[in-house]
């Protein structure tokens, strides 16, 4: 079995092949950087480019796995959330190529997406497992009893961590998105000369809240006059990320104890942070829970995910008709 799997929904033109047992055949993705002069994505932009790169992405996806059209068995789209104009380009192409190929359509929810990721690496992970979700857009803790039975145990009330890495990256004048420029400088910097808030740790919940931090940052940024040159900038940004690491970590861990729980999933694009990896992979160790974090590629946006997603959707015949219309309504969702 394979699935033709597509994913537009932000500013990645992006189309993989994958097999019924996870084998990713290829994986092919188009980076937008028109909007590397704006600082942040220009939504008009990201549909006008997805328009451009689609086809050339299907096509080199397809060639990449040596696979012809006609031996696809289905055709995966990312359907929500997302920025509209971004998801409709993807989502009308799939089923433009659906209904030409007389194949299923699966529709698949991007979160879910993310947390699929992992199976591309670890194909038997078992369920219940908790996954933290870290993106630009989402930050979610969800407890998984199987693949449809899923209960969100707690999301950011405002700001998602990705966002409040991108907003203090532009402020600090990286480029965007601003997160791995931030991790790299937090490598060379103590994290411990600014004690910034860590929102919401000590509430009896298992939701987050990064605008707080994210002002408190801008707030410090203007009263101190840091020198970009030296030591400073990498003693910000350690003690910024370590404050947003720090409240994600304890919060999951949280969540694990008390749902007894010891398998955990990351998720997105702020999984790819080097110490929130490293953070959660040496509690692993040291406790009894199975970790999976997926390789850096598969972190941040990528249509082999759309495909990990729609795997257990194809063997159950969970497939969508032509009537399918994106949403940017927010958060994981059945679909
Ligand atoms: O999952 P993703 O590719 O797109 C969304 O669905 O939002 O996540 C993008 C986010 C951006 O906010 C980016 O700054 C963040 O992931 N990101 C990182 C790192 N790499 C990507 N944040 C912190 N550290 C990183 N190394
Ligand atoms: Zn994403």
């Amino acid at each position: 079995m394979r699935i033709l799997a597509i994913e537009t929904s932000c500013d990645d033109t992006s189309a993989a092949v994958i097999n019924g047992s996870y084998k990713l055949l290829s994986n092919i993705t188009l980076s937008q950087n028109v909007h590397e002069v704006f600082g942040g994505i220009v939504p008009e932009l990201a549909s006008r480019e997805h328009i451009r790169g689609i086809l050339p992405v299907v096509d080199t996806a397809l060639k990449e796995a040596e696979c012809e059209l006609s031996a696809i068995d289905a055709v995966a789209v990312a359907v929500n959330p997302g920025l509209i104009g971004s998801l409709l380009v993807g989502v009308s192409f799939a089923k433009g190529l659906a209904a030409s190929l007389n194949k299923p359509l699966i529709a698949v929810n991007h979160i879910m997406g993310h947390v699929f990721a992992n199976f591309i690496e670890h194909p038997a992970v078992e369920f219940p497992f908790i996954s933290l979700i870290v993106s630009g857009g989402h930050t979610e803790l969800v407890l998984f009893r199987s693949v449809t039975d899923f209960q969100v145990l707690g999301r950011t009330v405002d700001d998602a961590a990705g966002e409040a890495f991108d907003k203090i990256g532009k402020l600090l004048g990286f480029s965007y998105p601003g997160g791995p420029e931030i991790d790299a400088s937090a490598k060379k910097g103590k994290n411990n000369k600014i004690d910034f808030p860590r929102p919401m740790l000590h509430q009896d919940n298992f939701d987050f809240s990064f605008s707080g931090l994210k002002t408190a940052a801008s707030l410090y940024r203007k009263k101190h006059d840091i020198d970009q040159e030296s030591n400073e900038i990498h003693d910000f940004c350690a003690s910024f990320q370590t404050a947003i690491v720090e409240v994600l970590f304890k919060k999951t861990i949280r969540a694990l104890k008390s749902h007894s729980v010891n398998r955990l999933l990351l998720a997105g694009g702020v999984a790819a942070n080097s110490q929130l990896r490293e953070v959660f992979t040496r509690y692993a160790q040291k406790n009894d829970v199975n970790i999976f974090i997926p390789s850096i590629q598969f972190c941040t946006d990528n249509a082999a995910m759309i495909g990990a997603a729609a795997i257990m959707k194809y063997k159950d015949k969970n497939f969508t008709d032509l009537h399918l219309n994106p949403s940017p309504k927010k958060g994981i969702r059945r679909i």
